[in-house]
């Protein structure tokens, strides 16, 4: 507390018996912080109290008492160096035990173990105390209203959105309606190719579980972890898709068109965006990177759609001509071609 320069003793001296009337004893004074929010990207919070009058500097002549409701969360007993905790919040401890002595009394705890609410931080240095309170608050994506402003750190774009994960769930369910079309198609309409169908609708009934499991791993919201590993079950099995693409095109084509490398390339492209998204939506949290997810699987299921329409007019071509497509391109070969088709087909 500074005072003018020309102030009577007599007035200092009346001034320091009036606070200490006030007070009881002498005060510490914190910085004031009202409340501190999170999100379901926290896994650890800190409630921060920070003392900016302490005097002695010595952890040692300091005692600090984390409490909600009245209850002792967690103390430090600087001159026995001993802490406590309550069984609910294993993991609190003090932000830095260092920094207390420099008035930081700050308690880090996990996420899960911190219910919201008013938190008190009561500290005592020698015979001088004070206590602060801080309301801890979670951000949800269903209380963030339209008017705040979408800037970068905007805590309410950082769980993953219900709309995006509804886009991602629908993407997901097209990619597995075309590939059991490809195959529906194969089986209605390709009468000539029989070999190796049960192994690409095995293929094609895992990737569908897989993508079940994906979904109700992922739409469900609240836990970050299981919506993140909802996201892997997302991604991950697409490598899946490539294979069957390429054995679906096998199967009908017998060689792999261009044409079919083409599509398995653009198909190979969106997996790989989408991996990039994962990868980078694990490592951190925004949900902005979502959307590269988003467009990854975007690209996979234009091109299941595109391979649909492809596999739909060779089939459909080879069951009028009665000819494989091979055939057409090689005139020359057509009469040989087309006695084997017809054996093979009278093999099934
Ligand atoms: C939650 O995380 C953000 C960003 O890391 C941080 O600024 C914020 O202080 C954290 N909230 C709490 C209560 O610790
Ligand atoms: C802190 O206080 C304790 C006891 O009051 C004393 O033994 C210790 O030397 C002090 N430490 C420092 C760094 O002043
Ligand atoms: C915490 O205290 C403030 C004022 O003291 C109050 O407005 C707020 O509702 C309290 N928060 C909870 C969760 O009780």
């Amino acid at each position: 507390m500074s005072l003018p320069a020309p102030c009577p003793p007599l007035l200092l001296l009346l001034l320091l018996l009036l606070g200490a009337l006030r007070h009881g004893s002498a005060q510490l004074v914190f910085s004031p912080v009202d409340f501190v929010e999170r999100d379901a990207c926290n896994t650890t919070v800190v409630l921060p109290c920070h003392v900016v009058n302490l005097k002695e500097h010595n952890d040692s002549n300091m005692f600090v008492a984390w409490k909600k409701q009245g209850i002792v969360l967690f103390s430090f007993d600087g001159a026995q160096q001993r802490v406590y905790r309550h069984e609910t919040v294993p993991s609190a401890n003090l932000l830095s035990q260092q920094d207390l002595s420099k008035g930081t009394a700050s308690l880090k705890l996990k996420s899960s173990e911190a219910e919201d609410g008013n938190y008190s931080c009561e500290v005592t240095e020698l015979n001088r105390e004070g206590e602060t309170k801080v309301d801890l608050r979670t951000v949800t994506v269903d209380n963030c209203g339209e008017e705040k402003a979408p800037t970068p750190d905007n805590k309410c774009g950082r769980q993953f959105d219900f709309m995006e994960s509804v886009v991602i769930s629908v993407l997901l369910f097209l990619i597995v309606v075309f590939y059991w079309a490809q195959i529906g198609v194969i089986a209605l309409k390709c009468e000539t190719v029989h070999k190796n169908k049960t192994y690409v609708a095995v293929g094609c009934a895992i990737f569908t579980v897989l993508a079940v499991i994906a979904v109700v791993l992922f739409i469900q919201g609240g836990n970050i972890t299981i919506n993140k590993v909802g996201l892997g079950f997302v991604v991950l099995p697409a490598v899946i898709l490539m294979v069957l693409q390429y054995y679906i095109f096998k199967i009908v084509l017998v060689d792999v068109t261009r044409k079919g490398y083409i599509l398995i390339g653009l198909q190979s492209f969106g997996f790989v965006v989408a991996l990039v998204g994962f990868a980078l939506c694990i490592s951190a949290c925004p949900s902005e990177l979502l959307s590269v997810v988003i467009a990854g699987l975007a690209v996979m299921a234009f091109e299941d759609l595109l391979a649909l329409l492809y596999m739909y007019t060779s089939c459909s071509r080879m069951k009028d001509h009665q000819t494989p497509r091979k055939a057409v391109e090689e005139p020359l070969n057509e009469l040989k071609t087309e006695t084997e088709s017809t054996a093979e087909m009278n093999d099934g």
